[in-house]
């Protein structure tokens, strides 16, 4: 039997109704919403709608009085970014390298700029919301992951879609959700008892070959296309 992740909250377009968009999107934000152009393709209209997604956390997540509330964001938002990491790492930056000029060099960038935030997403998870430094953390992985969606929406991204044509955009745009959806908390089919990853950071840990090897033994209708 096939089970998702539970997650603890809706996701932010069902959440932020009650928000002004001031809180919703602090003034700084506002320059990483003006990367969106018209020439974005169906690939980058799929990342760029995660990319918002976990902007739109950062209030709940800093402002919020309650200890428990922020706890609740802060789980989300790691795991909402460990499941976007890794299907770009499975899906997007093989294509990146395969098909764009350089493309070796800009995905070793993009690999190496996760990694970073991953040592900080870690820090995060072992923090308690109380905790003086669980605000400096989430700050600086913030800021690390600003930098590096300006880098992909901006540069990235655009490099492969200009690549190819609208179908194959759309098929890794498909892909690319796929793989979102099946990070799984259903059991490794050769050892039924252990789920492969209870934790964002086990997820996170995990050799990227080992999470496909993993992907590649699902029902080839419910997997990644690798
Ligand atoms: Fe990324
Ligand atoms: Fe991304």
């Amino acid at each position: 039997m096939v089970r998702y992740l539970a997650f603890p909250l809706s996701r932010p377009s069902s959440i932020s109704p009650g928000l002004p968009r001031s809180r919703l999107f602090p003034p700084f934000l506002h320059h990483s919403f003006s990367t969106t152009g018209t020439r974005w393709g169906p690939l980058l209209n799929t990342i760029s709608h995660d990319h918002r997604e976990l902007e739109a956390y950062y209030p709940h997540i800093i402002d919020n009085k309650s200890a428990d509330e922020r706890t609740r964001y802060r789980n989300l938002f790691v795991w909402e970014l460990a499941r976007h990491s890794v299907a770009e790492e499975m899906i997007i930056y093989p294509a990146i390298e395969k098909h764009v000029d350089g493309g070796r060099n800009i995905a070793n960038k993009d690999r190496d700029q996760h990694q970073s935030i991953k040592e900080h997403l870690y820090r995060l998870q072992n923090l308690k919301a109380e905790d003086p430094d669980f605000e400096p953390t989430f700050k600086k992985l913030f800021s690390d992951l600003q930098q590096h969606v300006k880098e992909e929406e901006e540069h990235d991204l655009p490099e492969l879609e200009a690549k190819l044509d609208k179908d194959s955009l759309l098929q890794l745009g498909k892909s690319f959700e796929r793989t979102k959806v099946l990070v799984p908390t259903r059991s490794h089919p050769s050892s039924p008892r252990a789920p492969p990853f209870e934790t964002a950071a086990a997820l996170l840990s995990a050799p990227i070959d080992k999470v496909a090897d993993i992907f590649r033994k699902f029902p080839k209708e419910d997997g990644p296309m690798l």
